[in-house]
Parts: C-alpha cells; structure tokens; sequence
C-alpha cells in the first residue's frame, strides 16, 4: 500500500500520485479516471479555451465525486478567464506552472483552493514557496512537455529541492514504475506527478497515431529541442529533424518560432500527424509498451511498490 504523506492529506486523495496535466491528453476522461483510482486526477487547461475547461470540469464532477485538479500554464492565452472558470466551479487543486505563482497564488487561496507550482530548480523552488504555494513540483529534464531551462535530472533536483523548501515536494519527470515511486519517496519526496504513463492510456484523449508511436518507441528516441523558444522533450519524427537541422545551422529564436508556427502540439497529439506534428513525451517513454486502462496501470504500480518494499526488507 502507498503510504499517507503530508501531500496526500494536502490535497484529500489515498496515494501519493498526481496525473500531470497534459495538453491534448488530459480530459475529464482521464483526471476522473485517476481521481477514481485513488490518486488527483488533473485537467490541463493548456489546450483549451475557457468553455470547453469549464465543460471538462463539469463533466469530471460528474465522474468523481474525489478531489481533482486543473492545470493552468500561467503563460496561456486566455489566462485571466481560465482562473475565473476554476474559482467560480470550485475546483479544489490548482497547479499552476511556466511562469510567475506570485500573482495568482493569493487569489486562489481566498477562492479555497490548494496550489501547487511546477519548478525546474531549487531556486524557483523556493520563490514558489515565498510566493506562498502549498507544495512544489520539481519537474527534471526527462520529463515530457515543455522543460525548464537548467536541463537538471529529477533525481538531482530530488536532493536539492527538498534540502530547499519546507513545504512538500512532488517529483516528476521519469516514474512510469512503483518501485521509482518508493526511489522518490526514499528521497524526501511526499508524491509524484506521472505524465507520459498516463498519456498513453486509454482514457487520454491523445490520437491513436500518436499513443501507437509512443508505444513503439524505445531508448534514445526522444530528445529536448527548442531550447532558444521553450526547451520541450519531444519524440523524434520529419518535424524534429527539420528543428535539429535549424538549430545546427544556428537559427535564431524568431525562424524557430516562424518555423514553428501555432498548431504543431494540437497536430501531432490530438490529430495524429506524426510527421509535422509536434510529439511531446519523456524519457520513460522506453519503458511503456502496451496501451492500458489507468486502473491497470494503478495496480502495476502498486505492486511493484509492494514487491521493492519486499526487496528492501530482505
Ligand atoms: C503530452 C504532454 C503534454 C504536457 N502538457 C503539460 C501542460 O500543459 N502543463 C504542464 O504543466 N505540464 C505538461 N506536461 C508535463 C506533465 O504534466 C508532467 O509533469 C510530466 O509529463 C512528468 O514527466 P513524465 O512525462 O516523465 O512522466 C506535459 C507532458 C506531456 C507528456
């Protein structure tokens, strides 16, 4: 059994497992699914306009009646009317992340809800906590998705973060088994936040094209490109080596951006356009080769962390 921590009492739920909130992946669909299956369930907002989040959310109350959580990347467009939604539905669990948890953070707390920030170091880490957030996700550079700039590892952020900050550290970037959630939680860590596992269930609302390519893929077959735009992990396909070609030839931030115009995520996971979409996953990728429910992918972590326990016993 996965222990309590003080995020699991934190934010209401029974394991220590939070559902990243992806976009193009992350719908009431999946966040109800992993709310249902004891962990906090996560919408991502970053995809959607400000009615379909708050149909998403009406739809996830529907689902569950366990605590849940939107995502907001605070650089979206729209942003303001995105923390209307949350405040005026109530959703309890706010994770904010890309940019400053100074600004919000206060308001949401007046509203009742709980925040979290994602970071990508110590430092951040730390404003996130003066800023006043009730836990902090350190995201290191395997993870899927857009990255922060320092390119540390989660398993050093792991020891620098919770030296860092008093306030619960949730880790990301790289758990796909149980027996890395226990790694985490060896490691001061009160909880995970899994993203690419979950992308490739059968509640994520990604594109069949993009999960079978995801579950084909095996080492060495992501890498982190735009880094002069936002650094972000993505699979390899025609689109990363035109980019890889760019950047080689020293392409300025303005080509890259010209070049990568506004659609290429809604591409290449919602529409399954795997040559010119843009196909963001992590690292842990390899180590996941069959689509599956999330409650099956709940009872292999579970397990797992049962069986590295017994390992650890004898
Ligand atoms: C397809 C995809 C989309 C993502 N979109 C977002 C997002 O909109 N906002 C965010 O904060 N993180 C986003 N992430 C990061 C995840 O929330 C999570 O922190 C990360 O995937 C954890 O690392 P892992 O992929 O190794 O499990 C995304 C990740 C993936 C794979």
């Amino acid at each position: 059994m996965f222990p309590s921590t003080r995020l699991t009492e934190l934010l209401g739920v029974k394991k220590p497992i939070i559902a990243g909130g992806m976009v193009w992946c992350s719908g009431h669909e999946l966040a109800a699914a992993v709310s249902n299956c004891g962990g906090l369930g996560v919408i991502g907002a970053g995809s959607m306009y400000p009615e379909n989040l708050q149909h998403h959310i009406r739809r996830c109350q529907e689902q569950t009646k366990e605590p849940f959580g939107v995502n907001i990347p605070l650089l979206a467009p729209e942003v303001e009317k995105l923390f209307e939604v949350v405040i005026a539905e109530k959703v309890p669990v706010v994770i904010t992340s890309a940019g400053n948890p100074k600004t919000w953070t206060a308001r949401l707390h007046e509203a009742g809800c709980k925040v979290l920030h994602v970071v990508s170091s110590a430092k951040f880490a730390q404003k996130a906590e003066e800023a006043g957030v009730d836990a902090v996700i350190a995201e290191g550079f395997e993870a899927g998705g857009h990255n922060g700039r320092e390119e540390s590892s989660t398993l050093v952020l792991a020891q620098s973060v919770v030296e860092a900050v008093s306030c619960p550290v949730v880790l990301a970037g790289g758990f796909a088994t149980g027996r890395s959630i226990l790694a985490a939680l060896a490691l001061g860590a009160e909880g995970v936040q899994i993203g690419t596992l979950f992308a490739l269930t059968k509640e994520s609302s990604a594109h069949d094209k993009f999960k079978e390519a995801c579950l084909q893929a095996g080492e060495g077959s992501t890498m982190l490109l735009l880094k002069k735009v936002v650094p972000t992990r993505l699979l390899f396909n025609s689109f990363t080596t035109e980019v890889q070609g760019m950047e080689d030839r020293g392409a300025t931030k303005e080509e890259l951006e010209e070049y990568l115009g506004k659609r290429r995520a809604k591409q290449g996971i919602f529409e399954g356009n795997l040559e010119e979409g843009e196909l963001e996953i992590g690292q842990v990728v390899a180590l996941i080769n069959r689509e599956a429910t999330v409650e099956e992918q709940f009872k292999m972590l579970e397990e797992d962390f049962e069986k590295a326990v017994q390992r650890l016993h004898k």
